[in-house]
């Protein structure tokens, strides 16, 4: 039984919203000229955030000292967690403490929280379950790999998860996300909480498919008539991963699982794919009945290096080879999440904004230069490192989030426009960039490059490869150079970066170059860069030791 909470704390917790706080909109995602942003307080709101390691916010005491180290690293949204077995450690009896906390020390920093709803998946496993589910398999049914093995680490076997087809398990894990959503609408009236992650990366391990006696039956009948008619509408604007499997056997319109997409894994991936999404839309469709906040769900990346099959990588997860399949079967979900700890940034960032998914990564290495990629190219919702306490406050990240904070309004309105180029270096030491009618060439590596003998950057080219997701961050930092070119009008542009070297091309000449910097949007001049410090109207330059800004104006000869 849902044990409901005593009327007056109810009224007390209103009062207090309503006195730190008017009725706020929701938050929402909204299409504005090229690009989706996420508004807040109807404004488009980039989120420079930062996940907590998972224990963090299960003690309020341990959380103290992190939550200012937040704001002095300029974050201005917090990943935050909340799991069914601290929120209802008993069946009906649920607890909200731990989520209240966190609101009431958000927005005491000044911060906006996404909360993890830490339910029936957290890495492919169930350990947030609470104890009365995980004790009772025959009402809360395990998965299974067809061996019976399971995938291990270190040469530990992880243990089974919860199987995506048990009934009561999709129905006790919505009914407490339902309790949860119901209890931030009732104390969060200014929509401090701006989104939830929903189950954290689901999927199985060791296995491409479940194969419980209750998945085996599944697999046997036919494949859904929804999911067919989902995928003949959509069939020209298929991703070719879908469509190969499914072109492989003849685009069939009806049919086994076995029939329509084979019996391989990667058919194995797409029922598993369906059915995780099934049950993720169910808990989604619960909460957001009660407030409907933008809802994601994460994924641990597949294909990646070292792991080429599904069941190496959480099968059925939401994989970007899958956004098809997760789309028919869970359409409340606003958006499909990778957690980045792969080398290659840049092109999973590719992937996943195929066929019109707003980027946000929730997880990732903490790194400036590629924060400028996910904003300035995709126009991501936000960025957020995982394990952000572990961030020195002076860490580069944190000037980095300081000056697209106050960027942001002005960066939104040309995002919108088409009129945001970025660079970031990578194996080359220069670049080209057209923008605005004009071609830049742009040096990285700042002005130290022009006097370094080729080839002796002390600048790392690129972090290294983390060897699976879930290592943990790694300590170095991403020395690349990057920035952000804006065309805010004709003749004129906005440098923001760090480590460039930027000349225009052709018969195009410097007006001015003017330093300064942007305070919630509004442009504050410093000084007129000219003689030394543009080498007499011929470059733009950045210095690498910081973020800085410039406002270049130029012309042609008449
Ligand atoms: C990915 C998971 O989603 C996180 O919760 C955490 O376990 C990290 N991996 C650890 O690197």
């Amino acid at each position: 039984m849902i044990r409901p909470m005593p009327a007056l704390c109810l009224l007390l917790l209103a009062a207090a919203a309503a006195a730190s706080g008017q009725q706020a909109s929701l938050p929402y995602l909204k299409r504005n000229g090229a690009v989706t942003q996420l508004m807040v307080v109807d404004e488009p709101f980039l989120m420079l955030a930062g996940e907590l390691h998972n224990s963090s916010a299960s003690s309020v005491a341990y959380m103290e000292p992190i939550w200012p180290k937040l704001a002095a690293l300029h974050l201005n949204t917090a990943i935050g967690t909340v799991s069914w077995e601290l929120l209802e450690p008993q069946e009906g009896r649920f607890d909200f403490t731990l989520a209240d906390a966190q609101i009431q020390a958000a927005r005491k920093h000044n911060l906006r929280l996404i909360l993890i709803w830490f339910g029936t998946w957290k890495n492919a496993g169930s350990s947030y379950a609470p104890m009365w589910v995980n004790k009772d398999p025959k009402r809360f049914p395990l998965d299974d790999t067809a061996s019976g093995k399971r995938a291990s680490f270190m040469g530990i076997p992880f243990d089974r998860a919860l199987s995506p087809l048990g009934e009561a398990t999709v129905v006790a894990d919505a009914k407490a996300f339902r309790m949860l959503m119901r209890h931030i609408r009732q104390v969060d009236p200014q929509h401090t909480v701006i989104m939830m992650q929903v189950e954290n990366e689901t999927g199985i391990l060791g296995d491409s498919r479940d194969h419980s006696p209750l998945a085996n039956a599944a697999w046997a009948k036919p494949v859904p008539a929804e999911l067919l008619r989902y995928l003949e509408s959509n069939k020209a604007n298929l991703l070719p991963e879908v469509s190969h499997v499914w072109g492989a056997h003849g685009f069939r319109g009806s049919g086994t699982w076995a029939e329509v997409f084979g019996s391989d894994e990667w058919a194995d991936q797409i029922f598993q794919a369906w059915h995780i999404g099934r049950f993720v839309e169910r808990v989604i469709e619960a909460g957001k009945a009660e407030l409907n906040l933008p809802m994601y769900v994460n994924a641990w990346l597949g294909p990646q290096p070292g792991a080429t099959k599904p069941g190496q990588w959480p099968s059925g997860g939401p994989v970007s080879g899958m956004m098809d399949i997760w789309r028919a079967a869970a359409p409340k979900v606003d958006l499909f999440a990778p957690d980045i700890y792969v080398a290659d940034f840049q092109g999973v960032c590719g992937e996943y904004t195929r066929s019109g998914n707003p980027l946000f990564i929730p997880e990732a290495r903490a790194s400036a230069p590629n924060l400028f990629w996910a904003v300035g190219r995709h126009a991501a919702l936000g960025y957020s490192p995982f394990g952000i306490e572990d961030l020195k406050e002076d860490h580069p990240l944190g000037g980095a989030y300081a000056v697209l904070g106050n960027l942001a309004p002005v960066l939104a309105k040309y995002q919108a426009e088409g009129k945001v180029a970025v660079v970031v270096e990578g194996a080359e030491r220069q670049t080209k960039v057209t923008l605005g009618g004009y071609r830049m060439n742009v040096r990285f590596g700042g002005l130290r490059s022009f006097f370094a003998p080729a080839g002796s950057s002390e600048k790392q080219k690129d972090l290294p490869p983390a060897p699976v997701d879930g290592s943990p961050p790694q300590p170095e930092q991403d020395k690349r150079s990057y920035g952000l070119i804006v065309a805010t009008g004709p003749d004129e542009f906005l440098i923001v970066g760090s480590g460039l070297v930027i000349t225009f091309e052709e018969d195009a000449h410097i007006g001015t170059v003017d330093e300064g910097r942007f305070e919630k949007g509004k442009w504050i001049a410093g000084r007129r860069l000219n003689g030394d410090e543009s080498f007499s109207g011929v470059f733009v330059a950045v210095s690498e030791k910081a973020v800085e800004s410039r406002r270049v104006t130029v012309y042609r000869r008449e």
